[in-house]
């Protein structure tokens, strides 16, 4: 218990990773930071209108210019902040899918060739040679870390990962039965109620302790939501293991025997939460981002996150490509389930495939690809006929016609949930597993918005289509 927290392309062209330096050398220069607010230096540049689209109303023949905004890469944006004060004009784009809700410096997808960097570093690279605890640095602070800022947050983060004892007893208060995820929502938001010295979001020092409470907590509460789930007792933390062997040691020890790590296991659990750390505007990262706007609780903004996350068109989808196999049952029947697909009966999706952004194959499911098939190696389970069957299948879907025009593609979590049950983990863990390891990129992303001088509380705008004004009917007068 001592010392644990208890209180509350390189060529002459310059690579990302560059461009990210010199722009958010700039950003330090000209960008003024909002009261009480100090930065950490790494919030992205302001970017400057370079060249405007020119829009003509055809309601009025009236033209006006719209600026173009550059970012380091990838597409150019159209600045519409000034429209309806100028134009009296929003826009309209369900789903944001043509829509940046903010400027950004961390992460980085180029989803029609399949490529994901993270402050400049590509996932591949980072996968092959990081582990998650650096990769949780570099999200944060926005460089890799030397090996004594490596030490330094290693040491922080695990001195952070025990509970205050009081939350042990929320756990009683959920059903046995109760989804994993929902006892994360539920304690994960309960944690606002204890850690009140790392709660104002504008003094610097206080906004890293809650991130590193979050990334620290996390695991301790996941592990105890299945503990929980199982019936079997909590296991505490150990400061001597990394983050992935003490997480794997908090879900699957138990007081009678002692508990071997199996290292495949623990650089297979590793490289999952590295694949999952961050991933730009998604839904849940621009949920927390809504939370966070209005200036709420770091704790309750993550809580927000998992909340999202949980739907099966987002982190659900890991325990829904299990589900599908299951129901496909055999490689027989996968002809079948495809042409269900295909003739989008009763809306059956291929679970595991197709992608928001990636238009191309997704970059972490080719290294999970690979894992997979070393922790199915390393546990003899080489021969699962539930791994035999996920490889039919997207054998058969990556050559079928419908998939190929639609430009579906396995995702991360076709694989990762092949592996994290050929782990151990019941499915309703696999959501869980992914909260887990994006807690860095929410944290990393909240606090990116409270340190922009440009962030204001989130409020979309809509395109109404309900009932003009009309006369209240008393209720002896409703039909
Ligand atoms: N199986 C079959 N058809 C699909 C699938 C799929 N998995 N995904 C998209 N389509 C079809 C869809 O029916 C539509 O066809 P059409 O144009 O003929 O009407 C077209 O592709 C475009 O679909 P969409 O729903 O507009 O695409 P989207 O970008 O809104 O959806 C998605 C992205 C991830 C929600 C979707 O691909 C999906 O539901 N996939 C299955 C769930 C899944 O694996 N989710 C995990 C995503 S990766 C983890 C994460 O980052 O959260």
């Amino acid at each position: 218990m001592k010392g644990n927290d208890m209180a509350g392309k390189t060529s002459k062209k310059k690579t990302v990773a560059e461009k990210s330096k010199k722009v958010v050398k700039t950003a330090a220069k000209t960008a003024k930071p909002r009261a009480k607010t100090v930065d950490s230096g790494i919030r992205p540049a302001a970017p400057k209108a370079y060249a405007a689209v020119a829009v003509k109303d055809s309601r009025n023949g009236k033209g006006f210019e719209l600026p173009i905004l550059k970012g380091t890469v990838g597409p150019d944006v159209v600045d519409i902040r000034k429209l309806y004060g100028e134009q009296g004009l929003f826009t309209y784009d369900p789903g944001y899918g043509s829509t940046g809700s903010t400027q950004s410096a961390i992460t980085y997808i180029d989803g029609d060739v399949g490529i994901l960097t993270h402050r400049g570093y590509k996932i591949e690279d980072l996968a092959e040679n990081s582990d998650f605890m650096e990769v949780c640095y570099l999200l944060l602070e926005g460089e890799l870390p030397t090996a004594k800022q490596k030490a330094e947050f290693e040491k922080n983060i695990t001195y952070h990962t025990m509970l205050h004892e009081q939350i042990a007893r929320f756990f009683s208060g959920f059903r046995r039965d109760a989804h994993p995820m929902a006892v994360m929502v539920g304690v994960v938001g309960a944690l606002s109620a204890f850690y009140h010295d790392s709660t104002d979001i504008h003094d610097p020092r206080q906004r890293m302790i809650a991130s590193h409470r979050l990334i620290a907590k996390v695991p301790t509460i996941a592990a105890m939501a299945y503990k929980y789930s199982v019936g079997q007792p909590f296991v505490y933390p150990q400061n001597n293991l990394s983050y992935a062997e003490n997480f794997l040691r908090m879900t699957f020890a138990v007081p009678a025997e002692e508990y071997k790590i199996d290292p495949v296991v623990a650089a297979a659990m590793d490289k999952i939460f590295i694949l999952h750390a961050d991933h730009e505007q998604n839904a849940s990262t621009s949920t927390v981002r809504m939370a966070g706007s209005s200036g709420a609780n770091p704790f309750a903004c993550i809580a927000a996150g998992i909340a999202c996350l949980w739907g099966p068109a987002h982190g659900g989808a890991n325990e829904a490509v299990l589900k599908m196999l299951a129901e496909i049952g055999h490689k027989d029947n996968i002809k079948e389930y495809i042409g269900k697909v295909k003739s989008k009966q009763d809306n059956t999706r291929l679970m595991g495939f197709g992608h928001r952004v990636y238009k191309n194959y997704d970059p972490r499911a080719s290294v999970m690809r690979k894992s997979c098939h070393e922790v199915l190696d390393a546990l003899g389970k080489r021969n699962d006929p539930v791994l035999e069957l996920a490889m039919e299948l997207e054998k058969i879907a990556l050559s079928d016609d419908y998939f190929i025009s639609h430009k579906l593609y396995p995702n991360v979590d076709f694989y990762s949930g092949i592996i994290l049950q050929a782990i151990g983990f019941p499915t309703s863990m696999f959501t869980v597993l992914f909260a887990v390891a994006r807690t860095v990129g929410w944290v990393a992303q909240w606090k990116e918005m409270i340190e922009d001088p440009t962030q204001r509380i989130g409020r979309p705008r809509q395109l109404y289509t309900g009932y003009g004004e009309r006369p209240y009917v008393p209720i002896n007068k409703r039909k």
